[in-house]
């Protein structure tokens, strides 16, 4: 049996670090979620017991997959490893669906009034949608988790939307992808006035929604 070159041997176990580090980072965004999801869980369960209310219809989360996570370093021109990945806001998410439009603001506003929270970023696309017309409130939080070497600060993107926005995002998501990002001038126009239309159910869902309630 021919041994192994010393280089090669140096080489692979480089690679076997570089790998245990990385998923090492990976894993502290999944712990990071975890944290908050149990948060909202909790914002969740106190109000719909305090105030027979449930402000969120629906929680999903995920770990930006390695493949998109070396697209968007590409795309921003950063370094492709854990230098350019800590550059990145998203590589954990958080979708928090509401039934309306003020549940968004107030779950955010409890959350970053929590003090193992701070807000970094706030993009308000409810008060300015996007050209297009998507809209949602994206918050960059950072949040600390305590590992068994203490404690790292960890970086979510939170994203709330309501029930009519997150149809429309999905849709428009779909597009995008069946088109591969050419989309019809004419299904663009409709995409976004199907936005208005969504708005406006909001709108008329909040109104319908705060006379029931006595207007809280
Ligand atoms: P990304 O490179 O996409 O992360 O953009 P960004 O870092 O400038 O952040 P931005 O807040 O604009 O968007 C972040 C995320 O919001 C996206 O990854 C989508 O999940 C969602 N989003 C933003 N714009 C749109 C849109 O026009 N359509 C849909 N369907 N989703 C959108
Ligand atoms: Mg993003």
């Amino acid at each position: 049996m021919t041994a192994i070159p010393p280089h090669l041997v140096e080489a692979a176990n480089e690679l076997l670090a570089y790998g245990r580090s990385m998923q090492r980072e990976m894993s502290r965004y999944e712990f990071g979620i975890q944290e908050l999801l149990t948060k909202l869980r909790i914002l969740r369960d106190e109000i719909s017991l305090e105030d027979d209310y449930n402000p969120i219809e629906h929680l999903s989360h995920r770990v930006k997959s390695p493949q998109s996570i070396l697209e968007k370093l590409q795309r921003r021109g950063l370094e492709p490893g854990l230098e350019g990945v800590k550059q990145l806001d998203d590589i954990a998410g958080i979708r928090v669906t509401c039934s309306f439009i003020p549940d968004t603001y107030r779950l955010h506003e409890m959350l970053d009034a929590q003090p193992d929270i701070t807000t970094l970023h706030l993009k308000d696309y409810i008060a300015e949608p996007k050209p297009n017309g998507y809209r949602g409130l994206h918050a960059i939080v950072e949040t600390p988790v305590n590992l068994s070497s203490g404690q790292v600060p960890v970086k979510v993107e939170i994203q709330y939307r309501t029930i009519a926005m997150d149809f429309w995002a999905s849709l428009e998501h779909k597009i995008y992808y069946k088109y591969d990002k050419a989309v019809p001038e004419r299904l663009l126009s409709e995409l976004t006035a199907a936005a208005t239309t969504a708005n406006q159910l909001d709108q008329r869902m909040k109104a319908i929604h705060q006379e029931v309630r006595g207007g809280s």
